[in-house]
């Protein structure tokens, strides 16, 4: 399945703030992401970027004046209103959502938006003491209980050289959400998603301590590609040095005892658990409280202790889709197929983590789906979001089957 912004119109509303420059960058990331995307803007925001630059990134007419007579625009706001996948709002000024929430339609974009039925996205950007303010709190929650989706301005160092609350968000946490509200109606839509990510750490000291080569990436990706389908998404993930998606609640762990209990609680009633984590299957057995020093004339070895972790896919119960992944570096398929019987997994992701572009720290990977019933799908080199959707097609295939009961079809028969 696609990027929920591919083929989707998309309008793109800026309000007059310095930030509006920075909705330049938006326009060009949606473009990009394959949406179609109509700019509407106020007359403040013109003052800040002209049409002409939006005009230039979208390749279509902008919107900035609801009084303009050589444009089809006295029907047009209607147009843009009814055709919208959805509206983001970025940045949005202290003044537009005042007006937004008192249902003002004194502009295009004011009209465009009490006129859709369409779901709106909106990135505040403005002084920190404007942001706090009760009177913008207050048109913040009115619009909240509305059901609109806010990307919350960050922290930093803002235009009027003073430190605060008012930063428009990172573009990706704009977009990210976004595509979360697009992906609502999605074949995972109504289902709650657990993924595991990263490689676990175990402490040998205070400063030490044993993990593995895993990046996080297949994680992440089949995290943010369940968001984009439209699921409720749990990411249980070890350390990594990737952005947390947005749109995804994330449950920060170390330990493979960590990862455990939070899995165990995620998974409580959910639909799918994925397991993607690296898990360390040792931990250290008495890690030392202090750091170890080196001892003797170096040539004295030093021994560690290591004790079996807990095997989270085997241990957490529950009437869940079970996904696992095998690392094999030699016997991929019977390796993977020993494994998938051993753990009860419905779905086997194997990869081959010594072959080139796939495994540890890629941005691609090459992987054999193995199922239950002995199917088996060998997919080419792909991007990292392409085999989670793969992963996904066959998760949404089952839980399908699930629901037909005993003599659902499967997934096997639907591919090719
Ligand atoms: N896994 C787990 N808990 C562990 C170890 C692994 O839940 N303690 C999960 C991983 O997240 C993965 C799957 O089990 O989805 C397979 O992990 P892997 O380490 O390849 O398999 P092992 O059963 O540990 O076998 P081996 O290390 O001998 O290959």
């Amino acid at each position: 399945m696609a990027d929920p912004l591919r083929d989707r119109f998309v309008v793109l509303g800026v309000s007059g703030s310095i930030a509006a420059y920075k909705a330049v960058d938006l326009a060009s990331r949606l473009v990009k992401a394959g949406a179609r995307v109509d700019v509407v803007m106020t007359k403040a925001a013109t003052q800040f970027v002209t049409p002409l630059c939006f005009q230039s990134i979208t390749h279509r007419r902008v919107v900035d004046d609801l009084w303009d007579r050589n444009s089809e625009m006295a029907v047009e706001h209607v147009g843009l209103a009814k055709r919208a996948a959805a509206i983001l709002v970025a940045p949005a000024t202290a003044d537009l959502l005042a007006k937004m929430a008192l249902g003002f339609a004194e502009d295009a974009l004011l009209t465009t938006l009490l006129d859709t039925r369409a779901p709106v996205v909106i990135a505040p950007a403005m002084e920190g003491d404007m942001w706090a303010n009760p009177l913008t709190q207050e048109h913040v929650a009115k619009l909240r209980s509305l059901g609109m989706a806010f990307v919350e301005p960050e922290e930093g160092r803002l235009a009027s050289g003073l430190s605060g609350r008012g930063r428009l968000a990172d573009p990706e946490a704009i977009l990210g959400t976004l595509r979360q509200v697009l992906g609502r109606g999605g074949d995972l839509a109504g289902r709650r998603v657990v993924v595991s990510a990263g490689g676990t750490q175990e402490p040998i000291d205070p400063v030490r301590l044993i993990t593995n080569r895993s990046s996080g990436k297949m994680g992440y990706a089949i995290a943010e590609a369940a968001r984009d389908r439209g699921a409720e998404v749990t990411l249980v993930t070890a350390p990594t040095a990737l952005a947390p998606p947005h749109g995804v609640a994330v449950a920060p762990v170390d330990t493979a005892r960590a990862m455990h209990r939070a899995v165990e609680g995620a998974a409580r009633g959910a639909d799918v658990l994925i397991m993607a984590a690296a898990v360390s299957d040792y931990r250290v057995a008495n890690p030392a409280e202090q750091k170890i020093k080196k001892r003797g004339e170096a040539a004295d070895g030093l021994t560690i202790e290591l004790v079996p972790n807990p095997d989270i896919l085997q241990e957490v119960t529950g009437d869940f889709v079970r996904v696992g992944f095998a690392a094999e570096t030699e016997d991929l398929l019977a390796n993977a197929g020993a494994k998938l019987r051993k753990k009860g997994l419905d779905l086997l992701v194997a990869n081959d983590v010594s072959g080139a572009g796939s495994g540890f720290g890629s941005d691609t990977n090459r992987v054999i789906l193995l199922g239950r019933g002995g199917e088996i799908e060998e997919l080419p080199i792909l991007p990292k979001r392409a085999v989670a959707d793969a992963i996904l097609d066959r998760v949404v295939a089952i839980l399908a089957g699930r629901g037909r009961g005993a003599g659902g079809r499967r997934w096997v028969e639907t591919h090719r």
